[in-house]
């Protein structure tokens, strides 16, 4: 099929926290506590969640990290008020970007970020404030998808939109996103200036009960592969949704199993 549309990129969208949710959210409510476990930080601290979207990572540090405080910084209004319906009065939660955050030097124990990395358009400048608001000795920590190995539901949507529309291919996370390879986060958290960086992967199962259940979110347009899903018409996005339902392992019960992997990075701030 001739590809309708020129291979121009349609915006990564965050505006509706609850399409979202029923994205990728979801998901990484389940990478979060693997992630916490894995940093294994005390009680009491004071916890930033920059990028926080609707609330995934802040709600697992507030309700599995004793927290002394939790802070979540996100740019979207509509994500922040899904975050805030959820975590009410357990988290403080503000509009606000990784790159600028209006916090003091050193007033955070840890700080970290759930699949926000690759989103920011300068991420040395994002990975430059998380160490600045962190003290000495405090931890600066994150995790990504690995889109480019392990992330099954979205590269099963990106490989059948490719064949579709080979300009597909160029928006693929995969593709696109350096910083979802275990080398290439463990060196941007060294050029931060960080200690002791250390990186692991967290495997979560994604399972659907049925195509449509796997389908549906993809009709939200929110983040990448639904942004592009929405930017067909109504012909090539049922063209898309024909080719995934032929290849996807579909059980006999209905159900399609996948599995997704994230990257998951930490440091230790040095003295200063
Ligand atoms: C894939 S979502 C992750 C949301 C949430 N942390 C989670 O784990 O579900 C990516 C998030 O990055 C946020 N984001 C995009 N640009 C940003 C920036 N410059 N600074 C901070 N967050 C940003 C988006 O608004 C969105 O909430």
């Amino acid at each position: 099929m001739r590809p309708a549309h020129p291979a121009s990129r349609p915006p990564d969208s965050w505006e509706r926290g609850s399409p979202y949710e029923q994205y990728v959210g979801r998901w990484s409510r389940q990478v979060a506590p693997a992630f916490l476990a894995w940093l294994d930080l005390p009680a009491g601290l004071r916890w930033v969640d920059v990028g926080c979207g609707t609330g995934a990572l802040a709600e697992a540090i507030a309700s599995g990290s004793a927290p002394r405080s939790v802070t979540g910084f996100e740019p979207s209004e509509g994500f922040l008020e899904q975050a805030r319906e959820r975590l009410g009065a357990r988290a403080q939660l503000h509009r606000g970007s990784a790159e600028a955050l209006p916090l003091p030097d050193a007033s955070a124990d840890a700080t970290v970020s759930g699949l926000v990395l690759n989103f920011l358009p300068d991420v040395a400048a994002g990975l430059r404030e998380m160490v600045r608001i962190t003290a000495a000795g405090g931890t600066v920590a994150a995790y990504v998808w690995d889109y480019a190995q392990r992330m099954e539901l979205m590269q099963h949507f990106w490989e059948a939109a490719a064949r579709l529309d080979p300009a597909a291919a160029a928006l693929d996370e995969g593709v696109r996103f350096p910083l979802c390879r275990p080398q290439a986060l463990e060196a941007a958290f060294r050029q931060a200036h960080l200690q002791e960086v250390g990186v692991t992967g967290l495997e979560i199962p994604t399972v659907f009960e049925s195509f449509a259940a796997y389908w549906k979110p993809f009709l939200g347009g929110q983040g990448p592969a639904p942004a592009y899903a929405m930017s067909l018409p109504p012909e090539r996005r049922q063209a898309l949704r024909d080719a995934l339902e032929a290849r996807l392992p579909v059980q006999a019960d209905g159900s399609i199993a996948l599995v997704a992997r994230a990257w998951a990075v930490r440091g230790r701030v040095p003295a200063r």
